[in-house]
């Protein structure tokens, strides 16, 4: 969701010691070529004693300026074509799209709203890989206002378009495939589906079946409503999809502060009536805390789905704890177990690691499925020396304990949060995407800015106060292992202009005029080891969001180049490889956020007069069949 419709709340809970050049001038790897107007001096040391070894990257592709229009661009010698967009018939019977008379029906068999995450799967026994495969797609959120004609607020929907809203979140996972050259969703798949905020579910781990989530559609506690605010997501090894519940909050109406759950509602910025942006609650009682007061529980977890099985119940999965979830990446350790990285999209939130107790086992897939269930959940702290320290948030430990009002692990992860600030863990400066380096091994947690963080505010790896441009950390497990207690940790970019003395932005010194950024959001690896990084809130500085792409290692680290540009009002996330890495695809999300359905400010892609902008994945090739970013 965009930074405006983040709940951010003002808690600066620290003070810097440390002078930011200090922090800089230890934290940024010397590997780094650094580039930024402030600190001359200090940066003269730092080039000094760069790497002079490393290759440069094979990102050959011509740079796009920064702008901002009503479409989006791609480098000379590359296309971009649209393969599915807010409306499209996912199934061979789905009615086709009128955005004037659009029906609840209809909408459950089209292609949702607010796309956001997207991950490959392979086809079982495909036999050209990269021409086939299945999409699993998030739909974030709606934006009521250009969805529906008149441009309604949440609260002037009719029970229909109430309907139509709620059927235009959760996720679509469709087949596509390409002929001729041209990317299409195969309506006749059986793997179609669409999973939405009332397909049913249950819960595993620590707190299936526990007291705080039962409630009169849940009675034991162990079956879910649906999924919605579906943010990022991952692929797992053993070929599920993982979604992960983030701004969940707004949804709930009724008198949060009359539950039993008051406090760890509050923790979790869910006020009830007055933070509700919708309206759901008024038609469907799963929503309105006045009748479950328990429901809100039920909602802030990682979802695991089974994409190849259209009638399989996905599973929230507790053990990975409950917050905003913004993403989660999934790496296996060289022991077998498997580690999963989250960050909780809000200012001063944290980052999380989940370690499994049991290893993965290739082929095993019945095993597999129960990995995310048993493990140790923990919380990074940061320290001014480069160490991440990871706290354990295991009942009975630390400060989960009975003491502190954590009676069973399932307390633990319901109330997350609330562990974590007790455990000592570094408020972050709203982590979003955190991915692992294929090449490397490294860990780069993306932070997308935190205009909340006062001046001379910060921590060490959070070091600016009114965070406005974002950054990027990397971390670094000792001999490769991700289960380690502890790693070493270093700043890859700070975001923003580097021209700008305010800004105090990090890149590489011959970072071009376009090859700056703000807002990082998502990020993907490429099998070369390049960051592909989207961005969510640089169109409200002027410049276009988009896509840019920077090596990790060698003579070019930290040297993003900019590769894509979005249409207005427009995000772009989850950059998505097919395996030979001549496609990549990517979300169009919100394009003409902050206009309304009648005057939008843009009509991206259609560009006809009778249909709002529509969110949409799009397709990037090269004209010359190349590897992308050649
Ligand atoms: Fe859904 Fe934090 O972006
Ligand atoms: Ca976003
Ligand atoms: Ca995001
Ligand atoms: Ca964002």
């Amino acid at each position: 969701m965009s930074s405006l419709d983040a709940d951010d709340l003002p808690i600066p809970r620290e003070h810097q010691a440390t002078p930011l050049g200090e922090i800089l001038e230890r934290r940024i790897a010397r590997r780094t070529f650094l580039k930024g107007s402030a600190l001359a001096g200090a940066q003269s040391t730092w080039m000094g004693q760069a790497l002079a070894s490393g290759a440069a990257s094979s990102l050959a592709f011509k740079e796009l300026p920064h702008g901002l229009d009503d479409t989006l661009h791609v480098p000379p010698g590359y296309a971009w074509q649209v393969v599915l967009a807010w409306g499209d018939p996912l199934f061979t019977d789905a009615p086709g799209f009128d955005p004037y008379r659009q029906t609840s029906t209809a909408q459950a068999k089209q292609f949702g709203y607010n796309n956001d995450f997207l991950g490959w799967l392979p086809l079982p026994g495909a036999s050209r890989p990269s021409e086939s495969g299945l999409l699993a797609v998030n739909h974030e959120y709606v934006s009521s206002a250009l969805m529906h004609p008149g441009s309604p607020d949440a609260f002037g929907l009719s029970r229909e378009q109430v309907d139509v809203e709620m059927q235009a979140h959760g996720l679509s996972i469709v087949e596509v495939h390409r002929q001729a050259g041209t990317w299409k969703a195969r309506l006749a798949s059986g793997y179609n589906r669409r999973i939405t905020p009332l397909t049913g579910m249950r819960f595993s781990g620590p707190a299936r079946g526990h007291r705080r989530l039962k409630t009169a559609f849940s009675p034991e506690g162990v079956k879910s409503m649906g999924t919605f605010a579906n943010c990022a997501g991952q692929v797992t090894p053993w070929g599920t999809v993982l979604t992960a519940e983030e701004n969940v909050q707004s949804y709930f109406m009724g008198e949060a502060r009359l539950t039993e759950e008051m406090a760890s509602y509050k923790r979790f910025g869910m006020h009830g009536s007055d933070v509700a942006r919708s309206a759901w609650g008024m038609f469907h009682e799963s929503w309105n805390l006045d009748l479950h007061p328990q429901a809100g529980t039920h909602a802030g977890w990682i979802v695991e789905i089974d994409p190849y099985d259209p009638h399989s119940v996905p599973v929230k999965r507790t053990a990975l704890g409950r917050c905003k979830h913004e993403g989660c990446d999934v790496v296996i350790n060289p022991d077998g177990r498997v580690v999963v990285y989250m960050g909780d999209d809000q200012a001063f939130e944290y980052i999380y690691r989940f370690v499994s107790k049991q290893r993965y086992r290739p082929g095993e897939t019945r095993h597999n499925r129960t990995l995310l269930d048993e493990g140790e959940l923990s919380v990074a702290e940061f320290t001014e020396q480069g160490t991440l320290i990871w706290h354990p948030l295991v009942w009975g430990q630390g400060a989960c304990t009975p003491a502190n009002g954590f009676s069973s692990q399932a307390d633990v992860v319901i109330d997350m949060r609330g562990a974590a600030d007790l455990a000592g863990a570094t408020p972050m400066d709203r982590p979003e995407e955190i991915k692992v380096n294929p090449v490397t091994g490294h860990v780069f947690a993306i932070l997308t800015n935190n205009k909340m963080r006062e001046p001379f505010s910060g921590n060490p790896a959070n070091p600016r106060g009114f965070n406005r441009h974002g950054h990027i950390l990397e971390f670094i497990a000792p001999g490769g292992d991700h289960s380690a207690a502890q790693f070493t940790w270093e700043i890859f970019i700070l975001a923003g202009d580097p021209q700008s003395p305010v800004d105090q932005a990090r890149y590489h010194p011959d970072t071009s005029a376009p090859g700056w950024f703000s807002c990082p959001d998502n990020g993907t690896f490429d099998r070369s080891g390049n960051l592909w990084i989207a961005t969510d809130g640089f169109g409200r500085q002027g410049i276009a969001d988009g896509i840019w792409v920077s090596a990790t290692q060698g003579s070019d680290r930290a040297l993003p180049r900019h590769f894509l540009s979005a249409p207005r009002g427009a995000e772009i996330c989850s950059p998505c490889f097919t395996p030979d890495h001549k496609t990549m695809f990517c979300s169009v999300q919100h394009p003409g956020q902050g206009s309304g359905f009648d005057a939008p400010s843009t009509r991206w892609p259609d560009f006809d007069a009778g249909v709002p902008p529509r969110p949409a994945i799009v397709a990037i090739s090269h004209d010359g069949d190349r590897l992308m970013g050649s």
